[in-house]
């Protein structure tokens, strides 16, 4: 298993563009299913993610052809037939989204049988909305055995559907659902994320007629059929957001391109508030500080245009060196706090209990070895290690393929000492 090496303590000075958002690019490619014609993907990130559910969509009959073409890196998916129904354990166990491929079977295929995804080590993450809305769409939905087995031989039809909470997937697997039903379908309470919008944009692309993503309420009116298209997958905000952390805490000046700042807000407002430079720019941000203290902010974690749970790792890891005492909440996941212990491995002062994290910032962080335990946890240690006296060893790394691109190279760039530790001990360079 591949580790990383940090030697922390030095500033981070440079720029960093940012990639194609992993958590919109795994939908994307769902969508292909939705269409005999190919769907081309361009800005699209090379993730473990996205190679996980590009092996399930070979399985269910998609071919996915992968270049890097003049808008970067593109991949061009292409589901002439639905070739299986069936996908199995093994292949949805490893990228929870992969449930998503449910609904999209049945709308083009009548029938689908899809593995429940199982726990996560981020919190129990259920899928009742999502069988929810699939079964108001007129599915026939059984359990057996860790399977959902769906059945509409007649097609879905339209419905309204309004979600008891907001859910990102339970939101996006129904509007993949509804774009070719029968009539109308009316989502409320959707989640407004960016992310949600962006897969908008793509079936309308491709045909489909959805309006009012980005607010709580989504119409979909059904169409018989959906053609190719041609999408560029939206900025990855989380990636953004996670280097401008990293940038506030090591100190220096990071220019990030190829992003929005208005798609990270709530974390800039927060950088503002803790004495972080940041200027907005056309295409992204620059974040920047020169060796003042941090001051301490609490932060509430919160669906979209909230503060995001997917930054509240980075966030807490900051907060390790700020003067005085940060409150942070994490309201979407129950079990969300898995880096504290290892942040205070670093010499961090963080108490959780419950829902509720309480930092007191501590002079300096000292490296040593951690654990990486899901995808932005490990990215949190990686950052505290960047800011920290010493060396910081973070294994498990396999977690961090999973969403960020080249992220030891992006750092280096910037001035980093990071050096990825292959699982046969060699270094990669
Ligand atoms: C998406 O997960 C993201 N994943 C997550 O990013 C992100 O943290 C989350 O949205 C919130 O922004 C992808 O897009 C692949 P939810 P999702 O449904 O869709 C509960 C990362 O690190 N719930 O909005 O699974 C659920 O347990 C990942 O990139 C139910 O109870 O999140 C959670 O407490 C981690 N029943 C809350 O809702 C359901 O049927 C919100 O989850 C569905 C969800």
């Amino acid at each position: 298993m591949d580790s990383i090496a940090i030697t922390g303590g030095g500033q981070l000075k440079g720029q960093i563009p940012i990639s194609g958002a992993k958590n919109s690019a795994i939908k994307l490619m769902v969508a292909s299913l939705l269409t005999d014609e190919p769907l081309r993907l361009t800005n699209m990130p090379r993730l473990a993610d996205t190679r996980f559910l590009g092996k399930l969509l070979n399985h269910l009959g998609t071919s996915i052809v992968e270049s890097d073409g003049p808008d970067g890196p593109e991949s061009v998916l292409h589901t002439p037939t639905i070739r299986s129904h069936f996908a199995p354990y093994d292949l949805v166990r490893q990228m929870r989204a992969s449930f998503n491929v449910l609904g999209p079977l049945v709308a083009r295929n009548g029938q689908a049988k899809v593995s429940l995804p199982g726990g996560c080590t981020i919190g129990a993450r259920p899928v009742d909305l999502h069988l929810k809305a699939i079964e108001a769409l007129g599915a026939q939905i059984d359990l057996h055995e860790g399977y959902v087995y769906a059945q509409a031989p007649r097609g879905l039809r339209g419905a309204e559907i309004e979600f008891p909470f907001v859910s990102v997937g339970a939101t996006e697997h129904a509007m993949l659902s509804a774009v070719l039903a029968k009539g109308e379908t009316v989502l409320s309470n959707a989640a407004c994320e960016p992310e949600i919008e962006d897969l908008a944009d793509c079936l309308n692309a491709m045909g489909a007629q959805v309006s009012g993503a980005g607010t709580p309420v989504i119409r979909i009116v059904g169409v018989d059929r959906l053609s190719g298209a041609t999408h560029a997958v939206i900025t990855d905000r989380i990636e953004a957001g996670t280097y401008a952390v990293a940038a506030a805490m090591t100190g220096g000046e990071v220019r990030l391109t190829n992003t929005r700042a208005d798609l990270i807000e709530a974390l800039l407002v927060k950088l503002e508030e803790a004495g972080v430079g940041v200027t907005r720019t056309n295409d992204g941000v620059v974040i920047r500080r020169n060796g003042s203290r941090l001051k301490a902010v609490n932060v509430d974690t919160a669906p979209y245009p909230g503060f995001a749970t997917d930054l509240q790792a980075q966030f807490m890891a900051l907060m390790t060196l700020a003067e005085g005492e940060s409150v942070i909440r994490e309201t979407i996941f129950e079990n969300r706090f898995m880096h504290a212990p290892e942040l205070r491995r670093l010499g961090a002062d963080i108490v959780v209990s419950g829902p509720e994290a309480r930092v007191t910032g501590v002079d300096h962080l000292e490296g040593a070895p951690v654990m990486a335990t899901d995808l932005r946890a490990s990215v949190s240690l990686v950052i505290a290690g960047l800011a920290a006296r010493g060396n910081t060893h973070v294994s498990r790394v396999y977690h961090l393929d999973r969403g960020f691109e080249r992220l030891e190279e992006k750092l280096t760039a910037c001035g980093a000492d990071v050096r990825r530790i292959k699982g046969d001990g060699s270094v990669d360079e």
